[in-house]
């Protein structure tokens, strides 16, 4: 990089390290305060900074980048999913857009298999019961909950997240692992993970004791899990969401949670984030998590070295490496 340097918004507070190397390499405006920017918000940012160093909340819409004059060139997203940007806009306005894939990995899948644990386990109802001063001790027949070890997991998407919790899955706990992906891994992948590719989604949750998702939120995953799929569930079946939250049709998940059509769910992401359906808070067989999943210290530092190594190849001019618009 020479003569100025670039100027880079910062729209939430990263991890000091990060921080510091972005103020090191480029002209940053952080976000100490760590307050979200809006749509006008965003707007001025775009028509302010050479580059954004955004995240997985920032909604950058069509509207948004409509902005002028517009000055961004690149997004540089910290985070795999990149469903809060409108990539078709971004690309028609001539803006790069990068995520951080990889680095997050383990974290999420070990993220996936907790949540499978909680709510098969019991452990966020028995932690309040606990903490509520409810425990009268050990007896044989108290807060049963449903084995984990042996039985089937279904995963929705076969990329590196759920791979990699099928690994868990299969070597840590002897599951028998199915999963659906339209794009489906090689054979000798398939083969090494010892997983069985199923012809649906219908199929995998259908046979899975625990379902669990792992692709992308887009227009043809919105609202996969619906009424219809939650129905051919078992009743004995946990659903686990560690993907995005408007994958699942969260009212229909109430529904079939509260016909007890099946046994609980485990949700790190929802339809409406932040917000929660209230019913779900209610539910004793339902494990929330405030999307949690890339949430230590050692991911969410290597999410930011990422994003920043994708914005210096950028302005260095070569090809960032996780260009995905
Ligand atoms: C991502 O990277 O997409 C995650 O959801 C952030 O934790």
């Amino acid at each position: 990089m020479s003569g100025k340097r670039p100027r880079v918004i910062v729209t939430r507070r990263l991890p000091a390290p990060v921080e510091e190397q972005v103020a090191r390499e480029f002209d940053a405006q952080l976000n100490p305060e760590d307050r979200p920017l809006d749509g006008p918000g965003l707007g001025q940012a775009l028509r302010t900074a050479d580059a954004l160093l955004c995240t997985v909340t920032d909604r950058i819409t069509a509207d948004v980048l409509a902005t002028e004059p517009l000055k961004t060139r690149i997004l540089a997203n910290f985070g795999v999913g990149f469903n809060n940007i409108d990539v078709a806009a971004a690309k028609q306005r001539g803006v790069v857009v990068t995520n951080t894939p990889e680095v997050l990995t383990d974290d999420t899948a070990d993220d996936a298999v907790m949540l499978m644990f909680m709510v098969a386990r019991r452990a966020g109802e028995g932690e309040r019961h606990v903490r509520a001063g409810a425990w009268t001790g050990w007896r044989p027949t108290h807060m049963l909950g449903t084995r984990v070890s042996g039985k089937t997991l279904g995963l929705v998407g076969m990329g590196r997240i759920a791979r990699a919790v099928a690994r868990r899955a299969r070597q840590g706990f002897g599951m028998r692992v199915l999963f659906h992906d339209p794009y489906p891994p090689a054979p000798e992948v398939v083969a090494e993970l010892g997983v069985e590719a199923r012809a649906s989604v219908d199929d995998v949750v259908r046979e899975a004791d625990f379902v669990s998702l792992h692709c992308p939120a887009t227009p043809e995953t919105r609202h996969l899990i619906d009424a219809r799929r939650l129905k051919l569930m078992k009743p004995t079946a946990f659903l686990i969401n560690t993907a995005r939250g408007d994958v699942v049709d969260e009212q229909a998940l109430v529904a079939a949670l509260e016909a007890r059509t099946i046994a609980g769910a485990a949700l790190d992401v929802y339809e409406r984030e932040p917000a929660v359906s209230p019913a779900l808070l209610a539910m004793e067989n339902v494990v929330l998590l405030p999307h949690l999943g890339s949430a230590t210290q050692e991911t969410r530092v290597a999410m930011g070295l990422r994003a920043l190594d994708n914005l210096k190849a950028f302005f260095a001019g070569a090809q960032p490496r996780d260009r995905v618009a």
